[in-house]
């Protein structure tokens, strides 16, 4: 097995080199790595004497989907030609060749890349399927390989980003087989899954910027009122409306529909106001 912590990356730079362009694949595969990153170091805060190496989580979280681009799944903007259960051992091939070109080890998050797929697959499991895979072992065996597996599992690219509850995870891995799903539930109970709650996302983050923005406009009618001029809250909207459009932005939130549809709630509320005289 192998703990080695290989060498210091930015995992954002390694993005940035297969992915240059600013596209909405790039954005999701960002996005769901972050959420993936963010459940491993929960599953790590949970399992302190474990003692996993949080780089280690971190840099596997953001690079473990890097091979997508390489493959084809239109509905989550993947034009590649590979098929889709290869972006595993695609993704560790672009990273051993980048490590090679760029004088880095990177053998740890190689192997975190080929070995995240499902539960782990056996060289049976491949072969009993007919998957278009090498006939080898992929499992995960390091406890950090362990952590992003389970951590991947929780998120979807392709349904609504957000975190699935645990039995609904577990009722996922049944299509696979009662060998897969039963090393998901090993896994389970090796870091104490039933014990972990969801992850706080990042739509949690922008329910509370909405009230505090309810609050504020709020407070402005009132200060209006006072005031007998509507002048400051026209300005008091329109400012916070481009504020909050900017939060989003940083928080990869713009792409969800329920943060559009707030939005264009937002902007007809913004444009009644400026017609009030
Ligand atoms: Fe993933």
């Amino acid at each position: 097995m192998n703990r080695d912590k290989g060498d210091i990356v930015d995992p954002i730079d390694i993005i940035e080199y297969f992915y240059p362009q600013d596209t909405l694949l790039r954005e999701l595969l960002i996005w769901h790595s972050e959420q993936v990153r963010d459940k491993a170091l929960q599953i790590a805060k949970y399992n302190k004497k474990m003692n996993l190496d949080k780089d280690v989580l971190i840099n596997g979280a953001m690079l473990h989907d890097i091979g997508i681009g390489k493959c084809r799944a239109q509905d989550i903007y993947c034009l590649g030609t590979e098929p889709y259960i290869q972006h595993g051992i695609l993704g560790a091939k672009m990273l051993r060749e980048y490590g090679r070109e760029h004088g880095l080890d990177l053998e740890v998050y190689a192997r975190i890349c080929e070995r995240h797929t499902g539960s782990g697959l056996t060289a049976e499991e491949i072969k009993k399927s007919g998957l278009p895979l090498p006939d080898e072992d992929f499992l995960p065996e390091t406890p950090e390989e362990k952590v992003i597996c389970l951590a991947d599992k929780f998120y979807s690219k392709s349904d609504c980003m957000k975190e699935k509850k645990l039995k609904n995870v577990v009722r996922s891995m049944e299509k696979f087989g009662d060998g897969p799903q039963q090393r998901f539930l090993d896994l389970c109970r090796e870091f104490h899954m039933q014990k972990i709650p969801p992850v706080t996302t990042a739509f949690m983050e922008a329910l509370a910027f909405i009230i505090l923005d309810l609050i504020i406009a709020f407070f402005s009618i009132c200060l209006c009122a006072y005031w007998k001029s509507l002048f400051l809250v026209k300005i008091v909207f329109i400012l916070f409306f481009f504020l909050r459009t900017h939060y989003f932005y940083r928080k990869r939130l713009l792409l969800r529909q329920d943060v559009w549809l707030y939005q264009i709630f937002y902007f007809i509320l913004v444009a009644i106001t400026s017609l009030i005289h």
